[in-house]
């Protein structure tokens, strides 16, 4: 079912801090930062070779990450995305083995303008996990 790692995603409390820091402590190429109102995130992409990492900075009141930032006030690994080719499939199959698919199960338009999906934590040691069908 799992293809690549699309991304990873790291909460920060401190956008700007985050960013000099991937850009240059460790010399990472790094994007311009992105509101994401919809999403509730302020977003840049470190660039990998292999992959990406998503820094998240809450935006707006209602941010799906504030409540993990109040839990870990230095930031934290917040999921990680897998790509999977057809999400309506893997959510089936992932339902009918028992995982819990969070929210109304039908996949939403995520921060690429790709279809994606979450799955409860507590059903994969601990880690959220993002699918995006590519
Ligand atoms: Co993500």
């Amino acid at each position: 079912m799992l293809g690549r790692v699309n991304h990873i995603a790291i909460a920060v409390p401190d956008l700007n801090a985050a960013t000099a820091s991937y850009r240059d402590t460790l010399g990472a190429k790094v994007s311009q930062a992105q509101a994401l109102p919809e999403h509730g995130v302020t977003v840049v992409f470190v660039e990998l070779e292999n992959t990406k990492v998503e820094l998240l900075e809450p935006l707006g009141e209602n941010s799906p990450i504030a409540a993990f930032l109040e839990k870990n006030p230095s930031g934290g690994m917040h999921h990680i995305c897998y790509e999977v080719a057809d999400i309506p499939d893997a959510r089936d199959q992932l339902s009918a083995s028992g995982a819990r698919v969070l929210g109304s199960g039908e996949p939403k338009i995520g921060a690429h303008g790709k279809p994606v999906l979450f799955l409860h934590p507590k059903d994969f040691f601990g880690t959220l996990i993002e699918l995006e069908q590519v």
